[in-house]
């Protein structure tokens, strides 16, 4: 028996990164995966589970469009009976500028999909767990949720908003048997990143301020978030979980 056995769970996000790795640690306990992303690449990650002997399917979805949020929670209840946990991890990097030079478009956008797309998948799918009676979301913040860095405006504020959406949920909704807690990753090695590692000298301005001295692999994201959804974590509610190597501890 396995922690996730014939439990539908929901990842958006999951064409690359954080969210492929944690789709396929899901399925490979036993989770039916259910992918949402504007990423046709998502099939990728479907066929890479199936291939593994595991179930999952990609429903392509916009995480700042309603409708895409409606069509994605309805595909997994429909297909695979109902909505265990989510993982609301879709995400975008804005290229970086200084504060008074940040294009308005490349704010709503960020907003759009970091903040709204997190409060969207909220929003519908927790009308469908307080009817289950139960059910687990983690949220992706990111350690710019928690401290501020020099160029990102935009991604800093959508990512301190996922944790007050994460909180504010979570108290709202515990006694109705849904648990909401949001995790901050570190520097991930991922495309989103990858442009960095291409900068010159960055990863030696990067090393001294980690004290693990390197950046994550997106599996070690992974064990916690099927942690925090799982009833190992019964407890933990409304919790922020910085994953980051201790970047933030310094
Ligand atoms: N990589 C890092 O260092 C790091 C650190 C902290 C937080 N994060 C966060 O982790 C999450 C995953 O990022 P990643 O590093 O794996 O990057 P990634 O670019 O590999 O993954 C992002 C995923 O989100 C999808 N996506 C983007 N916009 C979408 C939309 N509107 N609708 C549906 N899907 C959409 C992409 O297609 C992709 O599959 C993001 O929320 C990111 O902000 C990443």
């Amino acid at each position: 028996m396995m922690r996730y056995d014939g439990k539908s769970v929901l990842i958006t996000g999951a064409a690359t990164g954080i969210g492929r790795a944690t789709a396929l640690a899901f399925a490979r306990e036993g989770a039916k995966v259910m992918i949402g992303d504007y990423n046709d690449a998502a099939e990728d990650t479907v066929d890479a589970i199936k291939a593994e002997g595991g179930t999952a399917a990609f429903t392509p979805c916009d995480v700042s469009k309603r409708d895409d949020v409606d069509a994605l929670v309805a595909a997994a209840v429909k297909q695979h009976g109902g909505l265990d946990a989510a993982f609301n991890n879709a995400g975008v990097f804005p290229p970086e500028q200084m504060f008074a030079d940040f294009d308005e478009e490349a704010f709503d956008r960020t907003i759009a999909i970091n903040l709204k797309g997190v409060f969207l998948c909220m929003k519908v799918q927790l009308p469908v767990m307080v009817k289950q009676g139960k059910g687990a979301i983690v949220n992706t913040s990111s350690v710019g949720g928690v401290i501020a860095n020099p160029g990102m405006a935009p991604y800093i504020a959508s990512k301190h908003g996922v944790l007050g959406l994460t909180r504010t949920a979570a108290i709202e909704y515990v006694k109705l048997g849904v648990r909401i807690n949001a995790i901050c990753p570190g520097f991930v090695r991922t495309p989103m990143t990858e442009p960095w590692f291409q900068r010159e000298g960055f990863l030696e301005a990067f090393l001294p301020t980690s004290p693990i001295g390197r950046p994550a692999n997106p599996e070690e994201m992974s064990g916690t978030v099927l942690h925090l959804c799982s009833d190992e974590a019964s407890f933990t509610n409304g919790a922020v979980i910085i994953v980051d190597g201790g970047q933030t501890a310094i």
